[in-house]
């Protein structure tokens, strides 16, 4: 079988690289020559831990190109991994999933399978579908299946190789056929045969669920700041009932990343256009715009006005293990702090490069005890294990005055009493040690 991925991104070559895991030949396709060059050096264009190892180990089952013609001749199936950015409006842009079409039509030369493993709104896989068939009139024989994807940045490699479930939406035995042939190695998961527009939509279900879960515990862990109360002891609390469960149930400023936001906005907007508004989609969203903005509400306390306050930025990833800033809380953040005169220090282990193109003169540092020395304030915004780690008592050493903000709980609040700083987390009680 002659497997072709058409995208290089997150989806694409995680899907390709695990399917050379498993054993199948794949060749990788992209338009961007520049990553098809790393690829080809074994370099990975992402930052995904296991990624280049799998990439080496598979080198014999996986071609890289951007050689159309090479890559859409004598295939079996077409894998589609590329991006569906957000428009303006909400709406998902598939410019990129069309381009795919159009080069299915224009180069395959037999009967193929097109698996659709972006997240494209409910409908599309028969438009698109519809639209390739129109245009090879007959000549080929082909058929779309929908297989989402459910791996996360940083664990995509196993999330996808150990995937907890693998949906199959099709409208023939032929492509269910071939689909469960491609995963019957997959030995972790459970397959879920369901047909297309079901498919689609278990893909938003599920990333507006949980979406809507961090959320809601946000406005718990507010709720919880105004009562005195500790929303870590409420989620300990909640997530042992097995009905809630413990997973994406902590708190902090807010969501980011290329899925969440834009999927939550995408299946909204396609509620409304279908007369059917998703209310809690729409609270998720809301509150998560304002719960970005927290620290920076939180800060005002200490700070009328931030001209020509020291800032120390520590985390700029949406999360820790990627260097991936799409959506990060990061930006809307040292965007206002750099509209309001602050002087910013920044500190991220992987994401620097990557928000310096965006924040180019800000000063970056290649140390937390730099990025805070002599910092008037810290924010925190990305928990990664460096941070968590870090003496707490240099916050009380190097800083000009201590006044911490953590965007993500990184302190447990008995540690940090201990030491001469004003503390502010997310749903927890405020220390303050010093004096303003
Ligand atoms: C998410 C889903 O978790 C994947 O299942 C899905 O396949 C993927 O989107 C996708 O559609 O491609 P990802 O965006 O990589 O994966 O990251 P998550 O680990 O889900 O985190 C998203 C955001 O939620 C991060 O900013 C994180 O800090 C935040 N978060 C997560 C919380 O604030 N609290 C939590 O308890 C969990």
């Amino acid at each position: 079988m002659k497997i072709l991925v058409s995208g290089t991104g997150y989806v694409g070559l995680v899907t390709a690289v695990c399917l050379a895991e498993k054993g199948h030949n794949v060749v990788c396709y992209d338009v961007v020559k520049e990553k098809i060059d790393m690829l080809n050096q074994g370099k990975s264009p992402i930052y995904e831990a296991g990624l280049e190892e799998l990439m080496q180990k598979n080198k014999e089952r996986i071609i890289y190109t951007y050689n159309k013609k090479e890559a859409y001749k004598d295939l079996d199936v077409i894998f589609i991994g590329v991006g569906t950015p957000e428009r303006v409006d909400g709406s998902a842009n598939l410019d990129y999933i069309y381009a795919v079409a159009d080069d299915i039509v224009e180069n395959i030369n037999k009967d193929c399978l097109v698996v659709m493993k972006s997240t494209v709104p409910i409908g599309t896989n028969y438009k698109v579908e519809k639209y390739i068939q129109d245009r090879l009139k007959g000549k080929h024989r082909i058929e779309i299946a929908s297989n989402p994807e459910f791996l996360a940045q940083g664990t995509a490699v196993i999330d996808t190789l150990e995937a907890q479930r693998i949906i199959i939406g099709t409208h023939s035995k032929w492509a269910e056929k071939i689909l469960k042939e491609i995963y019957k190695d997959f030995e972790k998961s459970v397959i879920v045969s369901t047909d297309i527009n079901s498919a689609e939509m278990i893909k938003y279900a599920s990333n507006d669920f949980l979406a809507l879960k961090i959320s809601y515990i946000n406005e718990i862990a507010n709720l919880c700041e105004a009562l005195g109360a500790n929303i870590e002891d409420v989620t300990l609390g909640m997530g042992l009932d097995k009905r809630i469960g413990n997973k994406f149930l902590n708190a902090g400023i807010g969501y980011g990343g290329s899925c969440f936001p834009k999927d939550t906005k995408a299946l909204h907007w396609l509620a409304k256009i279908n007369e059917c508004e998703l209310k809690t989609v729409k609270a998720a969203i809301d509150v998560n715009q304002n719960q970005k903005i927290r620290l920076i509400e939180k800060s005002k306390k200490y700070y009328e006005h931030l001209k020509g306050i020291n800032v120390a930025v520590l985390g700029l990833a949406f999360k820790p293990g990627t260097d991936d800033l799409r959506e990060a809380p990061s930006i809307i953040n040292v965007e206002y702090l750099e509209n309001n005169g602050a002087n910013i220090k920044a500190w991220d282990p992987i994401a620097q490069k990557n928000f310096s193109k965006i924040f180019p003169q800000i000063n970056y540092c290649d140390t937390i005890d730099d990025t805070i020395k002599d910092a008037d304030i810290c924010f925190i915004f990305t928990e990664w294990e460096q941070i968590k780690k870090y003496d707490i008592s240099k916050y009380e050493k190097l800083m000009r005055k201590a006044v911490i903000l953590d965007g993500r709980n990184c302190y447990k609040l008995d540690d940090v009493k201990q030491y001469n700083i004003i503390y502010e987390s997310i749903g927890r009680k405020s220390i303050e040690n010093i004096k303003k």
